[in-house]
């Protein structure tokens, strides 16, 4: 373990088993259907890397940089590009693909810019949900787990841009989070 981390939320292995399970469900409704998914970088290269190999209809990529959180632990709710889509999603069937949906604000505004672009369908898929913390309504089609509200880091996720290489999702020592 990590000398940083106070706690392991979700093992390597909890992890693995229910990405295969969320990979299984897709494949089902996906059936005779292309997919694009969408990334939101950077948080969900690790998830999206996992649950693509466990998708078994033909599958494409493109990949979303949107920042709102900066510095630190609380979102500032300001969504901005910093990199869009390469291509037109104009009649796909898009997944969008985050690590976590927190105040939801990312994927409110994700979820307006991508419908005004036509896609055939839209779907959300995230491993981490905080219901406890939303602000506004977001559907979530694919859940991986309802987790607590507790800042956690690894598989994807970071404080500030570290500890995003941690096989396992962890909640930090209060030390750390303090700086
Ligand atoms: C985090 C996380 C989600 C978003 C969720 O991204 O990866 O994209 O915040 O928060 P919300 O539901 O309150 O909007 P962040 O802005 O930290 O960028 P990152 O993915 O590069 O870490
Ligand atoms: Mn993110
Ligand atoms: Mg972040």
């Amino acid at each position: 373990m990590h000398p940083h981390v106070e706690k392991i939320l979700l093992s390597e292995e909890q992890i693995k088993e229910r990405v295969y399970q969320l990979g299984q469900e897709i494949t089902k409704d996906y059936q005779d259907k292309d997919i694009l998914v969408v990334g939101i970088l950077k948080g969900a290269m690790i998830f999206l890397a996992d649950l693509v190999r466990n998708i078994e209809v033909p599958t494409f990529f493109d990949f979303m940089a949107v920042s709102s959180y900066g510095a630190g632990t609380v979102s500032s709710g300001a969504v901005r590009i910093l990199k869009d889509l390469d291509k037109s999603i104009e009649g796909k069937h898009v997944i969008i693909v985050e690590d976590i949906v927190d105040t939801g604000l990312t994927l409110q505004y994700l979820v307006e810019n991508m419908k005004a672009r036509g896609p055939a369908s839209l779907k959300i898929c995230t491993l981490l949900d905080k219901p406890s913390r939303r602000k506004v309504d977001v559907t979530v089609d694919y859940n991986g787990f309802s987790i607590p509200d507790e800042f956690v880091v690894g598989y994807g996720l970071d404080f500030n841009e570290r500890y995003r290489n941690l096989p396992y999702i962890a909640v930090l020592k209060p030390e750390i989070y303090r700086g």
